[in-house]
Formats: C-alpha cells, sequence, structure tokens
C-alpha cells in the first residue's frame, strides 16, 4: 500500500505542463513509452529466492494507442508497470515516457504518466473531492488548473462528491483510483489490472471510461491477464510470460495468430493409423481410433473434417472440441512459428 507520504516521495516538486497537446512547442513523441533492454531481478532474501522477474524486455507504446500487456500471474506485468512508475528500481535498461528518459528526466517521466495500481488505496475518511484535491496539490497542480470537477463528471463520481470514500461501492472506488491518477493531466494512463476480481457489469463500464479517455487522447497502457479483455479492449497487445515479451502486434493480427481451435474424435473404429483422407488436417494419433486435430476457425470449418472422416468410411462416436485458452497461446507463441507450421510426422 502506497502512503500518502510514499508518493510525495517519487512526485515532481512543482507542475510541468504535460497535459495531451500542452508541450510548449515540443511535438509529440512518437511513442509514448519506449522500453530497451529492462532488465529486473528481485534480490533473494532470507526467505525467498532472487527472481528474474523481468528479461531483456522491449516494448514501444505509440502515442494515443490503447495498449495492453497481457500476461498470466507471475508473468511480470506489475514490475513493468512499478519500473515506469518510478515505485521500483529496474536491474537494467532503458526506459522513456513521452520522451523523457526515467533516468536522465525522471521528474518529467514521473509528471508524464499517471498510474492506477493493482491494489485499491484509497484513504477512507476522505471524500473524492478532497482526495483529488490533495492528490493535485502533491503533483503541484496550481489551484486554478485543478479540474477536479471536470474529472469527477468524467468518471461519473460528480453526485458523491462529497461523500465519503468509505462508503463508495467497489465500482466508484475503482473510478475514483483512475481520478486520482488522472489530476495533473498526464498524457500517459497505466491501469494495473483494473478489472482484476471484478463483475461483469462493472467491468464493462471500466471499459467505457477507459475508451472514453482514450478517445479523447489519452495514451493507454493496461495490464490484465484476460485474453478477452484485451481482445475487447485494446488495439495493440504484447503478450509477456516469464518475464519476457513474446509476442507484440496489432489485436487484428495477434488473434489471426491465435484463431486456434482443438477437436477431438473418438471413431467406433480403432484405426492405427491417421487414413489418407485425413493427411491434410494433419491430426494427432492419440490412441487408436481417437484423433486430434487442430484447426483455425477462419480457415478450415469442422464439417470439412467431419466430410473427410465419413468419406473415408469411418464412424464418428464421440466428439469434444476446445478453445484455445492463454496458456496454449503461451507455448504456442514461445514454440516458435517455425516449429509450429513444420508437418507433423
Ligand atoms: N517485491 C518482490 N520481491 C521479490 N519478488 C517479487 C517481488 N514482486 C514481484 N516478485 C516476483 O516477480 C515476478 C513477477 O511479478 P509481478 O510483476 O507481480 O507479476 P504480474 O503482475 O504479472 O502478476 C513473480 O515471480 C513475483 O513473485
Ligand atoms: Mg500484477
Amino acid at each position: 500500500m502506497a502512503s500518502l507520504a510514499a508518493e510525495r516521495a517519487f512526485m515532481p516538486d512543482s507542475p510541468i505542463q504535460t497535459g495531451p497537446g500542452a508541450d510548449g512547442g515540443m511535438p509529440p513523441p512518437d511513442h509514448a513509452v519506449e522500453v530497451r533492454g529492462l532488465d529486473k531481478i528481485y534480490r533473494g532474501g532470507r526467505r525467498n529466492k532472487a527472481n528474474h522477474a523481468l528479461i531483456d524486455v522491449d516494448l514501444a507504446i505509440p502515442r494515443g494507442a490503447l495498449f495492453g500487456l497481457l500476461g498470466p500471474n507471475g508473468a511480470g506485468k506489475s514490475t513493468l508497470i512499478n519500473i515506469l512508475a518510478g515505485l521500483v528500481n529496474k536491474t537494467g535498461g532503458r526506459a522513456a515516457i513521452w520522451g523523457s528518459d526515467i533516468d536522465e528526466n525522471p521528474r518529467q517521466a514521473r509528471a508524464a504518466i499517471g498510474v492506477v495500481p493493482q491494489e485499491l488505496n484509497i484513504d477512507p475518511f476522505f471524500t473524492p473531492r478532497e482526495l483529488l484535491e490533495l492528490q493535485a496539490g502533491l503533483y503541484g497542480v496550481p489551484p486554478r488548473e485543478r479540474r477536479t470537477d471536470r474529472i469527477l463528471a468524467d468518471l461519473r463520481l460528480s453526485d458523491k462528491a462529497e461523500a465519503y470514500a468509505r462508503t463508495l461501492s467497489g465500482g466508484m472506488r475503482r473510478r475514483l483510483m483512475v481520478a486520482k491518477a488522472m489530476v495533473h493531466d498526464p498524457p500517459v494512463l497505466v491501469l494495473d489490472e483494473p478489472t482484476a476480481g471484478v463483475d461483469i457489469e462493472l467491468r464493462q463500464q471500466l471499459w467505457t471510461h477507459v475508451r472514453a479517455l482514450n478517445r479523447r487522447g489519452t495514451t493507454v497502457l493496461l495490464t490484465t491477464h484476460y485474453l478477452e479483455e484485451a481482445e475487447e479492449l485494446c488495439d495493440r497487445i504484447a503478450i509477456i510470460n516469464h518475464g519476457r515479451v513474446i509476442a507484440c502486434d496489432t489485436t487484428e493480427a495477434l488473434l489471426r495468430r491465435l484463431d486456434n481451435k482443438a477437436l477431438t474424435l473418438v471413431l467406433a473404429e480403432a484405426v492405427g493409423e491417421v487414413p489418407e483422407r485425413l493427411g491434410r488436417f494433419q491430426p494427432e494419433l492419440l490412441a487408436p481410433g481417437r484423433l486430434l486435430f487442430h484447426y483455425r476457425t477462419s480457415e478450415s470449418p469442422v464439417n470439412e473434417i467431419l466430410g473427410a472422416v465419413a468419406a473415408s468410411g469411418l464412424t464418428v462416436q464421440d466428439m469434444s472440441t476446445e478453445e484455445t485458452d492463454l496458456e496454449d497461446i503461451f507455448l504456442q507463441l514461445t514454440r516458435g512459428a517455425h516449429e509450429a507450421e513444420a508437418p507433423k510426422g
């Protein structure tokens, strides 16, 4: 939990204009965030051994993107976010936010980013208005430049502006966290697993808000372990697993690579080898009479496979299909394209 004192420690001590279009003549950077060869090793202690949490990570997030960092628990997502936020020290590599290197220009870099951490940490005895004013003060935003009412309205918290934070619902608290991250008008907003453990309705609400902020020009980086969330919301996705980025592409291109399903057929006949007519589908013989097909939903529909089975004079006794889940995707991507494309023997 970051206390106010801890937050103050990494705040810029005077205001820096960083909002979209508020760069005093400086052209905006092509990349809102740029990370090169980033490495993080958590030193082992008496209880835990050393942990290589990020390994040679390269990432370029275009200005204006709604970018998803997708990976399972423990992949290194929060570590990456926290390095950008100045909360965790990197072991090696470089990172720049809105053109400012986090080592060379730490103040500018921190002023350019607003972070919504994974854990909800809201002081229960302040009202949303007070919390936003306090946060603006920490960032050195002068009173006449504060946009507290506007931010409260954007996140539909206006009617709760004077309520104690402890009386807010879970959804309102999440939105208040986003509001807090926006007080200094950062061009880059980072959300660490904004919808983990959140119900469907609230998830939809948050997505709507994030989309709206992005449409207004804020570059958004969010982490998630839900493939569906990255798919729905993000225009670009980087997949991270065991500290390595194993894919980074537009959502469309990535999904094309991933539109993969598995079909298992149990045949009435205990055939001991793959029938010739089925060869082109490259099934695996799991056991006599038991065939596993991998296919692309967009390319070879199930009925083509079933037709070929029937044409071979075989009878299907039972069948099951499985969506590719995140774990399979990681395996596929890690295995490498050349191997995945090589015909099975
Ligand atoms: N403060 C820490 N000290 C030691 N190891 C840590 C610390 N924080 C995270 N880790 C480890 O680093 C790896 C990445 O963690 P994290 O960045 O939190 O992943 P994610 O956010 O993707 O779930 C995990 O193996 C985790 O146990
Ligand atoms: Mg995390």
